[in-house]
């Protein structure tokens, strides 16, 4: 069912234009709401039980078990960040030496420092699949993957552009090469469907705080079977069997709650994100991740069409995403005075050299499109 503008329910100024939740999304009134209730709690501590520590949490990972298909939510943990749910991932690897892992060209820095770590401590190589011209990024990725190859870590898009990865192309080249397949969602989850059972990743990470819209220091990870007996980065009292009985919790206990709640961050129960967090989620699972990428979809397609006439360069419209998808800007573009039209609009973009990232959401409309559409028209034309 298609969707109609959802702009009502953000809090966004009327007179701007955001085309820019890939860095950061606004939260929308549930979401706002449900934080404040958070900060009442926090006023009046003697009203925080002890299941508020545990039964919330269980709720948002059911939650995200949803969304992404998982049947188990013990399989997904809620942590801080990307880059620490990649830390766990690479932390729990033994590579032998000359293994490699193959990373994408430009990938995000929280999904590499932590693999030159690991590469580094092992003596294995980082083997990096750069974009060769004419050919699909799945073509090249599937090339470099060998009996060598001991992990794949990417994303389903490259983040900086939208381009997409044939995953499950890749998930059965990895495995046929015993290559581990682990997937950072952080620019997709949320917004284009995305099915564990599907693809079969060993882990999946997602930063929340862009298409997941919860607050910046939120974000999930499924952990499949490999990562079952791991060692977790910290370890937490609320991450072993039984911590429920706040009694008993210097009975020091040696085993941990199942599957993946051993990689819960500390103080995970933070009662003001998870009910931002369960807020976000609630909505996204109503609108659901399909007809959100059709409604950018239809959105943006005009725009699109307009921005090749240009003279701007865009991946066909089946080979990237339609909520985040990159443009270069025509060799002769003045980019101070795009940046300085851009802003006197109040249109809001990112950024990268000769590069603009757009990405929308239900708030946008086909009208913001065509508004920058306008500006950069307007500078090109100088
Ligand atoms: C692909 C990708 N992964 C991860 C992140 C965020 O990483 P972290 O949560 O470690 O800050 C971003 C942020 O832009 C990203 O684009």
């Amino acid at each position: 069912m298609a969707l109609q503008n959802q702009k009502h329910i953000f809090d966004l100024p009327e007179d701007i234009t955001y085309l820019n939740i890939a860095s950061q999304s606004p939260a929308f009134k549930a979401i706002y709401e449900a934080g404040l209730e958070g900060l009442k709690q926090k006023n009046r501590p003697y009203t925080i039980t002890g299941s508020d520590y545990f039964e919330p949490v269980v709720t948002l990972k059911k939650l995200f078990a949803e969304l992404v298909d998982v049947s188990d939510y013990n399989r997904i943990a809620t942590i801080p960040s990307a880059s620490y749910g990649i830390a766990t991932v690479a932390n729990n690897i033994v590579l032998q030496e000359g293994d490699e892992i193959l990373v994408i060209e430009e990938q995000f820095p929280s999904n590499y420092y932590s693999w030159k770590n690991v590469a580094d401590k092992y003596n294995a190589t980082i083997k990096t699949v750069n974009k060769i011209e004419k050919e699909l990024w799945t073509t090249s990725i599937l090339n470099a993957i060998t009996d060598k190859t001991a992990v794949v870590t990417l994303g389903n898009i490259h983040w900086s552009n939208g381009s997409l990865f044939d995953l499950k192309a890749i998930s059965k080249k990895a495995k046929q090469h015993k290559a581990l397949l682990i997937i950072d969602g952080s620019q997709t989850v949320g917004a284009l469907p995305f099915s564990v059972k599907e693809i079969q990743p060993d882990a999946l990470i997602c930063a929340g705080y862009k298409w997941l819209f919860g607050p910046y220091g939120c974000a999930y990870a499924y952990y499949g079977k490999y990562f079952d007996n791991g060692k977790p980065i910290e370890e937490n009292w609320s991450n072993r069997l039984d911590s429920e009985n706040f009694s008993g919790l210097t009975n020091y206990q040696e085993v941990y709650k199942p599957l993946a709640n051993r990689y819960q961050v500390g103080e995970s129960g933070n009662f003001i994100y998870i009910k931002m967090q369960i807020a976000a989620l609630q909505q996204i699972l109503e609108w659901t991740p399909k007809v959100i990428q059709a409604y950018c979809k239809t959105i943006s397609a005009e725009a699109v069409k307009e921005l090749r006439v240009l003279g701007c360069e865009i991946e066909a419209d089946d080979q990237r995403t339609h909520h985040l998808f990159g443009i270069k800007l025509p060799e002769n573009t003045d980019l101070d005075t795009l940046k300085k039209e851009l802003s006197s609009n109040a249109i809001f973009v990112s950024f990268r050299g000769n590069y603009i990232r757009l990405s929308c959401h239900l708030y946008n409309t086909a009208e913001d499109f065509s508004k920058f559409v306008h500006c950069l028209t307007s500078v090109l034309v100088k």
